[in-house]
Parts: structure tokens; C-alpha cells; sequence
């Protein structure tokens, strides 16, 4: 579906909110992923806000009606059966009244909440769904620091490359190689149904992934013991920016709502994460890098998840070097921000996380880039966003060189972003 000018594409990621809304949740897309995704539907909120307020609470609230009683989020909520997934609850085994994933990804909850109510036009009815969130975020905060940082270093672990939401990044390369890949039962994927194979993560990483699974579920997927008994457990410079912005966001939510604990704590702990943050910063990448923590060493890999930390209020000089690297692909790129830098090893134009562009990295990039006072750098991310959807609809991903659509289509948060940069858009012109 094309969209030839804003009042269109408007028109048109309102209808894909709405073909993929199932009436307290949304799926991603239809077919490909028929469940409620965690952090997709913590952006997707944004989109549905301008929809229906009352909707976009829901959105979140459903998610976090499925926390577990040690306050995880779980990447995946299984609402209804469906045999177009693979793995399947079955597979994960999590013995939830309501069948989830048994692991988490990154903690956008925050952030989004923080910006409903800020937008808010019914603020009675924004507080009041802030209050009861408030205490369940906090807990899912607290989760992260006790059970992915058992050291207290200030960063977090992910113990499975779904977590970060970047499934087949560059980054996990290294470490995912010292993950087993037999001893596990035979599986089909189901992706590959739906997209093209060669477009997706390998055989080999699909293995891996599923190791990991049946490693934890082995251990009953108690948390305090995952960490320590995981062969794969990497410091993501992203996932631990989206957690210190979240909880710097929800810190100043408390702090409106009079949650003065709940605002103190969580202030706390994005204090002690930022100078633990800037010990990956790499000047020869200009970025930073993510560290395996098995090896205690930095891995050499030039992706988007060292650009994402511009998310969290990390130093200015930080933000300007990544507005700068930023501004330079587009001398080699047509569009902004592809997943991997073109030119380094491991870049693939077409594969997943491996090369091409995704309107939520992008949402966040420009996000920070704003906050950075780096105007033009954000708009031209938001530009190179509204063109790809122009030419190539509602893509789950795009190649940075094309501008072609792959993956699933008529993705659902992708038109919230779309739906989000037309609102930046009409507000400057304002
Ligand atoms: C893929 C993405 C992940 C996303 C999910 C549902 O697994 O890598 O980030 O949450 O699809 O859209």
C-alpha cells in the first residue's frame, strides 16, 4: 500500500492499527506474529492514542495484566492459539494461567507511559491509568536489576538475542557461537512461511535460539537462575539505554503523580547505569559497543545498537558523534538508519536485523537526537521514514539501499511510527 501524501499515510496506518487490533491488544501483523508482542505494543500505544485514548492505555494494560509474580514482562502474550508461530507455548512451556514467552524485551513500557500522559487530553482519566501501571513498571525496573545485573554493575544482561528485539543482530554473532546448537527437539519454523528465507536468520541462529529455550525451560524458568547458568549473556548498549530512559521517564511520572518512592528509586538506578553506560562507548566507532559478559570482553560489531543509547540522556558530546555518524550514511545510503552500518562485516541489506531499516529504531534515534538539540539530523531520520512508507507501505523492515519492503506487510508498528513522525511534522509546521 502506498501513500502518496500525510493525509493518506495517515488514513493508511490508521486502518492497519485497526485491522491488526484484536480489542484489548494489537498483533504486529497478522499471520507472521498472531500474538500481543511486548514492546511493540508499548509503541503502538503512541499510534492508537490519536485513535482512541482510552485504547491505548488498554494496549499497555493488557500487556502488563500478564506480568509474572516476579515481576517480569514476558516478550510474548499467547491471548488465543494460533499454529502460524513457531515456538508456540507449548514449546516454552511456562505453566501461565494465560500461556507466555519466558523471557522479556526491552522496557519501552516507561517511556511510553510517560508519554500518553504527557499528550494526555483526558489527564483525570491518564493519571488514574498512570497510578495503577506505575507500582507494575516499577516492579518490571526492579526485575532488570535484580536479576539481570547480579553483580550490580549498573548494566543489564540479555540472555537470548529475542530479548534485545533485534533478533539476528551482528551483535550476538560471537557469543551465540558458544551456544550449543544439537540436543534439542526437531522443530519446523514457521516465519519462512511467510517471508522470504533469506530475508530472516539462519538455520544455524534458529538453533541456537532454540537451545536457549530448552536450556531455561529446563530450569523452570526461575530467574535466579537463568542468568548465571546461561552460556549466552551479553550487555546491550540499546536494551540497557531503553531501560535507564524508562526509568528516568517513569521517575518523572512519579514524581507528577506524588509516587515520591517509586520516583526516587527508579531516579537511582538510571544515576548508577549512565557512567556504567559510557564504559562502552567506543571512540575509534563512535558509538558504543555492546560486551559479552562470559568473556568480559567488547564485541567489535559497528550496529544500530550502539547509535540507540542517543535514547537515553547520555552526554551531548555522545550525542553529537552519533548525529554526526548518522548524518555520514546518508552519504553512502539512500535511506536512515539501517541496523548495520553498510561497508563493516556482517552487513546484509536484506536480512532482518542484519542491514535494514526499521521505523521503531528510527522513532528512537530521532527521539534522542531531538532531546539532543540535533533538529536536523532527527528530521531527516523522520524524512527517510515517511519516504520509505511512501514508496513501500507498511513494511516490518526495508532495504537501505532500495527502499524495497520485506518481511511481513501492513505492520502495526510501524504505522504507530508513521502515525508519530506525521504528529512531529504537523507540529513543526504549527
Ligand atoms: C521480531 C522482531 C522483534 C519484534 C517481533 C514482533 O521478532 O525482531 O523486535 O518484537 O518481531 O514484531
Amino acid at each position: 500500500m502506498n501513500a502518496a501524501n500525510p493525509s493518506q499515510a495517515l488514513e493508511h496506518a490508521f486502518a492497519v492499527l485497526r485491522e491488526n487490533d484484536r480489542g484489548t491488544y494489537t498483533v504486529p501483523t497478522k499471520g507472521l506474529y498472531p500474538f500481543q508482542w511486548n514492546w511493540d505494543s508499548c509503541l503502538t500505544a503512541l499510534g492508537l492514542a490519536e485513535l482512541d485514548e482510552d485504547r491505548a492505555w488498554t494496549e499497555i494494560e493488557t500487556l502488563f495484566a500478564h506480568q509474572w509474580p516476579d515481576g517480569m514482562i514476558p516478550h510474548i502474550v499467547f491471548h488465543v492459539p494460533s499454529d502460524t508461530y513457531f515456538p508456540g507455548p507449548n514449546v516454552w512451556g511456562t505453566n501461565r494461567p494465560t500461556p507466555t514467552s519466558g523471557i522479556t524485551q526491552p522496557a519501552v513500557a516507561g517511556f511510553a507511559a510517560k508519554r500518553l500522559f504527557d499528550r494526555a487530553k483526558d489527564k483525570a482519566m491518564a493519571a488514574a491509568r498512570c497510578r495503577a501501571l506505575l507500582p507494575k513498571i516499577d516492579a518490571w525496573h526492579r526485575w532488570f536489576y535484580e536479576n539481570r545485573d547480579p553483580h550490580g554493575e549498573g548494566l543489564v544482561a540479555i540472555l537470548h538475542p529475542w530479548e534485545a528485539g533485534r533478533d539476528n543482530s551482528v551483535d550476538w554473532d560471537e557469543a551465540l557461537a558458544q551456544v550449543p546448537t544439537t540436543g534439542f527437539a526437531p522443530y519446523t519454523r514457521r516465519d519462512t512461511d511467510h517471508a522470504n528465507p533469506a530475508h530472516r536468520p539462519t538455520k544455524a541462529q534458529y538453533d541456537a535460539y532454540m537451545w536457549l529455550v530448552e536450556h531455561f525451560r529446563a530450569l523452570g524458568w526461575d530467574n535466579s537462575r537463568l542468568h548465571d547458568a546461561s552460556p549466552f549473556q551479553v550487555i546491550d548498549p540499546a536494551f540497557n539505554a531503553i531501560l535507564i530512559r524508562a526509568c528516568t521517564d517513569l521517575a518523572a511520572l512519579a514524581d507528577e503523580l506524588g509516587e515520591a518512592e517509586i520516583a526516587a528509586r527508579n531516579s537511582a538506578w538510571a544515576q548508577r547505569a549512565l557512567p556504567a553506560l559510557d564504559t562502552l562507548w567506543s571512540a575509534e566507532s563512535g558509538r558504543y559497543l555492546a560486551r559479552n559478559r562470559v568473556t568480559d570482553k567488547l564485541i567489535d560489531s559497528q550496529s544500530i545498537g550502539g547509535l540507540l543509547p542517543v535514547f537515553a540522556p547520555i552526554p551531548a558530546a555522545r550525542c553529537h558523534a552519533i548525529a554526526e555518524h548518522v548524518q555520514g550514511l546518508l552519504k553512502v545510503l539512500n535511506y536512515i538508519v539501517p541496523s548495520h552500518d553498510i561497508g563493516t562485516a556482517g552487513f546484509e541489506p536484506q536480512r532482518y536485523w542484519r542491514g535494514p531499516v526499521w521505523l521503531v529504531t528510527n522513532y528512537m534515534i530521532a527521539d534522542g537526537l531531538r532531546n539532543a538539540s540535533e533538529l536536523a539530523v532527527a528530521d531527516r531520520i523522520a524524512r527517510s521514514s515517511l519516504e520509505l512508507i511512501t514508496k513501500s507501505g507498511f513494511a516490518e523492515y526495508y532495504d537501505p539501499k532500495t527502499g524495497e519492503p520485506l518481511g511481513g506487510g501492513r505492520f502495526t508498528w510501524t504505522a504507530a511510527m508513521v502515525i508519530e513522525f506525521l504528529r512531529a511534522q504537523e507540529a513543526e509546521l504549527a
